[in-house]
Formats: structure tokens, sequence, C-alpha cells
């Protein structure tokens, strides 16, 4: 995969913080109701972080650091909940412009002077260490990185799992990527996503995960949590139980971790065309009123 190169767009959202508009994936960055919002809620929240840093160590994985705000808001709740929790981040990042310009144009002046510090070092130079923290930021495509942090036994008690949406980034969503990851969850671990979409909750659950319905900040929608025990989790609703019964529950595959997006989507659409599952359309007749009859990508 190459490293994108396009243009990095900033505009304000409406919690007054700051996101980036990518032209590569043809996307923004987080909702446009709250780029900080949605790392409070959507991950941090999600995940009941506050419950977690009361241990004495916790163990974050940051599947697309970004602007790392994810990584932002959970240091931002542990140094509240439990500043002696020794913490230690791995995320994973294709883009080193993004993390910088989130410094450079100051974007992370809302988080903690602390956090702050941490991103910056981050940015600079993929490592931040200090007493209570040991944060790592690896550059590169994650579908390789994720083998390199599998070899090293790394279990995380949380996964952020932050990708462009399946239709523009189909690459992190395959049924392949998304067992690497998994293989990265502790036993007793938390992974949370913003993605309702049919494929992803398949994909994960191929991958051993059970999944549930959770708030996702500034959407009309509830994002995913998955867990390898299904103990706590929210049960999925009727609705969401028979679009995992639709074509749309088809997951993007990637057998080498290695094909284009426009290769992994090809190969989803011919699976879809071939398959004997209910028309999506169907289940959006039943269950979307008319104007809505699309589910939104981000
Ligand atoms: C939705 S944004 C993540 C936002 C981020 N979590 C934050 O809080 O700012 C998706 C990120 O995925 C990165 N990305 C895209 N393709 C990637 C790949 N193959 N491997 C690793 N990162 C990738 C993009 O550069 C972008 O920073």
């Amino acid at each position: 995969m190459q490293i994108p190169t396009g243009a990095l767009v900033l505009e304000p959202t409406a919690d007054g913080s700051m996101t980036l508009f990518s032209a590569d994936f043809g996307e923004w960055f987080h909702s446009r109701e709250g780029a900080y919002a949605e790392a409070n809620a959507t991950y941090v929240e999600a995940t009941d972080l506050a419950t977690l840093a009361r241990a004495p160590s916790l163990t974050v994985l940051d599947v697309c650091y970004g602007l790392g705000y994810n990584t932002a808001a959970a240091l931002t709740a542990i140094a509240q909940i439990n500043p002696a929790c020794q913490v230690q981040v791995m995320a994973l990042e294709i883009d080193p412009r993004v993390p910088r310009q989130a410094v450079e144009a100051d974007l992370i002046g809302g988080w903690p002077a602390i956090v702050q510090d941490a991103l910056r070092e981050l940015a600079a130079t993929g490592q931040a260490t200090r007493p209570g923290l040991n944060a790592t930021l690896l550059w590169g495509d994650a579908r390789q990185l994720i083998q390199a942090v599998e070899a090293l036994g790394f279990q995380a008690d949380v996964i952020f799992f932050d990708p462009f949406s399946p239709p523009h980034c189909p690459e992190l969503w395959t049924v392949e990527f998304i067992a690497r990851v998994a293989a990265c969850l502790h036993p007793q671990g938390k992974l949370v996503t913003y993605s309702c979409a049919a494929a992803v909750r398949t994909a994960l659950q191929l991958a051993g995960l059970s999944v549930g319905p959770v708030n996702a900040v500034g959407r009309r929608w509830p994002g995913t949590l998955a867990q390898v025990n299904p103990r706590g989790l929210a049960p999925l609703s009727l609705q969401e139980q028979e679009h995992l019964l639709t074509r749309a529950a088809i997951p993007y595959r990637d057998p080498t971790l290695n094909d284009s997006a426009a290769a992994i989507r090809q190969r989803r659409q011919q699976e879809q065309a071939g398959s004997d599952l209910v028309p999506t359309s169907r289940w959006r007749k039943r269950w979307l009123p008319p104007h809505e009859k699309k589910l939104p990508a981000r």
C-alpha cells in the first residue's frame, strides 16, 4: 500500500475541536458532531475505561492513530481515575503527516499538558516513555504492522479500531486483518469501533468475537463492542440480527493481507452477486424509513 500523499484539509467540528479531511480516502477523520467528543464517548466511555483504569496496569492497542485523539482521550481518563496505573500503548498509523500536523497546528491543545507532551513525543520519535507510560507509535501499513505486534505476544485490554469506513478503506475491515487484530485482544479485553456495518460484525464474529451495539457519538447508528467473552455485551436488536443474514453481511477478504482496495471491493462484489443470502434491499424496506435507505459510511 502506498503512503498517502493527498491533501489533508482542516475542519472544525461541532464541539470546537478540529478534524481533517483526507483527499486520498475521501472522508473526514472524525464525526463532524465533535472530534474530541467522539474520542471520549465512542472509544473511552464505550469500553468503560473508567472501570478498567482502576487496575494496576492497562494495555491499549490504537489501530489507526491518526491525530492521536483516541489515545489522548484514554490517557486523560486514566490519569484522572488512577494516576498510578501503568499504561502501555501500541499505536499503528500509515501517514506520519497526520500526527505531526495535529501537533504543529496545535489541534491537540484541548488535552491536558502531560497528554500533549506524550503526543508530541510520539509524533516526533514514535516513542513516549515516562513513569507510568510506555507508548509506541509504529509507522506503516497496519496489515503488516499487526503481524509484528502479534509476534510480540501483545495482548490488549482495550483496542480502539478506527480506520476510515469500509467502502473507503476496505483493506482494514477484512476477515484476515480483523483476525490478526483479534489475536492481539486479551481474552477479557474489549475492542470498540464506530462501525455497525454487517460485513464488519461478521468479520469480528469469524475472528471468534461476540458483538454488541454501543453508543457512538454524533451518529444515528450504534457502534460495535466486541469481546471474546460475551458477558456484559448488550444484545443485538432484531433489526441488527436480521442485517447479519443479508448480503451486506458478506465480509471483505484479503487472503494475503496485501491486496489493493479495488481488488478487495471487487472480490466482495463477486461473492455478493453469487450469494443466495437475502438481498439487503429487502431488509432496508422492512426496517428503514423511505428517506433513509442507506446506512451512513461514517
Ligand atoms: C479515521 S482516521 C483515524 C482517526 C484517529 N483515530 C484519531 O483519533 O485521530 C483513519 C486513519 O487511518 C490511517 N490509515 C489508513 N490506511 C491505513 C493503513 N493501511 N495502515 C495504517 N493506517 C492507515 C489514516 O492515515 C488515518 O490516520
